[in-house]
Parts: C-alpha cells; structure tokens; sequence
C-alpha cells in the first residue's frame, strides 16, 4: 500500500526508535543535533550491508584489495589533496534570527543555478530577514595530536575515507605486485562539518562510508567507469532490491564537475523530501596521485610489466555512503497491508520487507503457549538455528498476533512457531513475512529450508 510522503519520513524515524533500529543521540543529556545511535536491529542492519558489500566488491574480485587507513593522518595529506582550500561549502547567515543555511541548497530551491554567487532576491527562509553575504566555509574538522593545541599541533578527521587509499598506494604497489586494473577498497568513518545537517541519518557530522579507487592503466578509465556503473546498478537494483523507479542516474554536466573530474555520475533516490544524491561514480583521472607524488616527492607511479612504461594511473572512484545506504533500505522496504487480527477482523499491519540477507534478524521462533514442554522444543531450535550462523530471536511473551507483529515491524522474513502437535509430530509451522502463507516443516529440516532460501538471494 503507498505510504503519503509526507507521512514516511515520521512514520520511519518513530518505528526507528519504537523498535531499536536508531535512537537519537545524547537523548538523556537533551539530545546532540543530528547525532543518531544505531540501536541492536540498525546496528545489525548496517552490518549486513557492509558484509554484503564487502563480499561482493572485495572477497569475490580477483582484482580487489581491501585496507584500513586512520581517521587521522599526516596533515600534509589534506593539504596536497585541496581539501584545506577547496572542501568547503557556501554558507550563508540570516542577519535577523541568525539561522546558517547552504547557498546553493537556497539557490537551488529557488530554480536558480546552484553555483551562483549570487543571491539576489533571496530571504531566509525561517523569518524572511535579510541574508550576508556567500562565504565559504571549511568542512574538515580540526582538532589537536598530543598534549598541546599549537598550531603546528593542528591535526583533521578525514573528510573522506579515499585519501588515505591514495596515501597507501606506494605500499599496496610494492607490496603486491600486481597488474592494473587494481581496485582498492575501504569502509570507515568520514567527518564533516556540514552546515545544514538533517533529514535523520541522511546527512549527519559523522558518517560511514565505502569506497572503491580502482586504478586503472590512462587509456582504460571510460570503459572502466560503464563497468562500475553497471556495478552500482546492480548493487541498488539486485541487491538492496531498489526498485528502478526510485532511482536516477545522474549525469553531472561539466560546468558543474570538479574540475579534475572527466565525468561523474550521481545515483539518486526518490526520498520522501526529493530526488537527492545516494552514492556517486567518478572518474578523478591521475589528479589524487598526481597531487601527492608532487607533495611528498614520492614515485607514485606504476611501472607495466609488459610496455615498461612509467605512469601515474587514472582512477576511476565509485563511491556508497552506508548510513545512506541504511536510509534507503529502510525507505524502500517499509510498507502498510492488512493483517488478521485477534478477532478476525483485519488491521493495518507495518511491515519491513527487507530483502532476507540484509534483515537483522532472519528467524523468530514463537512457542504458541509457555507451558507443555513448548519452550524447551522452540529454545532447541532457536539454538540450533543461531549453531548454524542464522540470526534467531526466541519470543515467548504477548499473544502470537502480536510476536508477528512485532517481527514483522523489524523484517524478520520467517516466523516459526511451535505448537502443541510439535512434540508428537516434530514439525513447526513456518510463517512467510511477506505473504503471511504457513507451511509445516520437520524440525530437523528447519536449518536447511532457511539456508537453501538464503543462499538463493
Ligand atoms: N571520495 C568521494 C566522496 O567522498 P562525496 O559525494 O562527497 O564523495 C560520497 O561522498 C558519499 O558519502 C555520498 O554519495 C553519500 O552517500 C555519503 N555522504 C557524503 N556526505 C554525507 C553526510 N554528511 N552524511 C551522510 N552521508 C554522506
């Protein structure tokens, strides 16, 4: 059933805290804006995704490598990588009620060209006073290495989890010896001292992100960037089960690309606020390692083993925001149908369809009553399912109406209740999240049936 959009969002973020997906942060101290805790099912969800992309882009490809590179690096780093003069967005202050906003999200809003720098026309939208001028301001977040808080002390939290690729590519070089196409893959924390933060987790201080820099030999980045779009396409489409209709492939036109970038795509998302960027594609050419062969006097450069040629490899960067990715997958798979109730009559029932490998929790088994022997034979199984690596919760309170409920409300795609005839039949009954359709199982087959469903998805 659609949901009205203006509904969704308040919809989402109540079930998000309802149900121990997220939480928001600081709550007991009032709260810190636009901070988020990742409850037991969000943090579990989140982990599912990461594992999926992980397995995909990294364990499955032969010419992936996977790192680990810290949050806080040599400050030259930001320094030869333009971030301390470039990474900044326009902001803007209302002169009357002093509330900061992006200029080019007010331009934007307003039909004009984003990158104007000029505002003529344009009032705060909170109270209509009259705005300051555009001044850009720098996103890194400082902060101090060791006991003083000198300006030679001065440190950054990554803007981006990509520089620390580039930084580690002489040693991922000679340390492999590899031929190119070489990906290198990441996931962590990326810090940003946005403006206008919100939306819930969709732009946060804070945030994870994954990343791809697949270095590539000069002449290959264009067929290199259709592969990763074809990549991104189908990680959306086949395995976040996005359907193609929310989902748009942006094409950024020059005048508003970096300007070391040779093409980019934004992959955006119908949210319920609008259409607006989930993950980005880009081909950056040799401008990062360029940069920092420069900076350090380091050889950056790839010697190929068949020509003998020396040179700076383009890299082409598709690049996934995970707490994005956990939003979408939320959005995306929350749905309103009908459920019998108690009485038979039929109730709206909430329920997220999340695909089964990413659910948080794959199997809840509910023994019908508390007594008769019913919990021992559900505690068992729940046992045995958890023995063989599925994700199992065991709920025995509330009346069965509402443990379906309840697991339905955080995507557990299988039910499995135990019932009087279980200890003479040594059957249960598996019930289907979405099509609520039951089926009885041998207790023993349990763990199988669930693996085979899952190793088809
Ligand atoms: N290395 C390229 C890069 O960082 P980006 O478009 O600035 O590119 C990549 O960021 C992705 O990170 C975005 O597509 C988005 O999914 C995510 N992201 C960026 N800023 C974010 C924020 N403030 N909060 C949450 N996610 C963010």
């Amino acid at each position: 059933m659609p949901i009205d959009p203006q509904k969704k969002m308040d919809l989402l973020v109540s079930l998000c805290k309802r149900r121990g997906f997220v939480y928001p942060g600081s709550e007991i101290y009032g709260g810190f804006a636009n901070s988020w805790d990742y409850g037991p099912y969000g943090s579990q969800l989140k982990k599912n995704i990461r594992d999926a992309w992980w397995k995909r882009f990294v364990e499955c490809r032969e010419d992936v490598v996977g790192v680990e590179t810290p949050i806080i690096m040599n400050p030259k780093v930001w320094e030869a990588s333009g971030h301390l003069d470039t990474f900044s967005d326009p902001l803007v202050d209302c002169k009357r009620c002093k509330h900061r906003f992006r200029a080019d999200h007010l331009l934007e809003a307003a039909g004009r060209d984003a990158a104007s720098t000029d505002l003529s026309g344009i009032v705060c939208p909170d109270c209509k006073g009259e705005l300051t001028e555009i001044r850009n301001f720098n996103l890194l977040f400082k902060t101090f290495v060791g006991v003083t808080e000198d300006a030679k002390d001065v440190a950054y939290l990554r803007g981006e989890t990509a520089a620390g690729m580039f930084v580690a590519w002489k040693n991922i070089r000679d340390s492999l010896h590899r031929r190119l196409p070489l990906g290198v893959a990441q996931i962590g924390k990326a810090f940003r001292n946005e403006i206008t933060p919100g939306n819930f987790i969709f732009r946060t201080r804070e945030f994870d992100q994954m990343e791809i820099e697949y270095f590539v030999k000069p002449d290959d980045g264009s067929a290199a960037f259709e592969t990763w779009l074809g990549e991104m396409k189908t990680w959306c489409e086949g395995i976040l089960k996005i359907s193609p209709d929310h989902l748009t492939y942006h094409e950024i036109p020059e005048s508003e690309r970096a300007f070391y970038s040779a093409r980019t795509i934004d992959v955006e998302y119908a949210y319920p606020f609008g259409v607006k960027e989930l993950y980005g594609l880009a081909n950056r050419t040799d401008y990062d390692l360029s940069r920092h062969q420069e900076a350090s006097k380091e050889d950056l450069r790839f010697l190929d083993p068949e020509t003998n040629e020396r040179y700076i490899p383009h890299v082409i960067e598709p690049t996934w925001g995970l707490d994005r990715t956990v939003l979408v997958t939320l959005l995306e798979h929350l749905d309103i149908d009908e459920a019998e109730s108690a009485t038979g009559d039929a109730e709206p029932r909430m329920v997220l369809r999340f695909p089964a490998v990413l659910a948080p929790i794959k199997v809840a088994v509910l023994p019908l009553q508390k007594k008769g022997g019913l919990p021992e034979i559900a505690r068992e199984l729940a046992s045995t399912l958890r023995s063989h690596g599925i994700t199992t919760e065991y709920d025995e309170s509330a009346s069965i109406g509402k443990r379906y409920r309840r697991q339905d409300e955080i995507g557990t795609p299988w039910c499995i209740t135990v019932d009087m005839e279980s200890a003479s039949d040594h059957a249960a009954t598996i019930r289907d999240r979405d099509s609520m359709a039951q089926e009885r199982v041998a207790i023993e087959e349990i763990p199988g049936w669930i693996e085979e469903r899952l190793s088809k998805i």
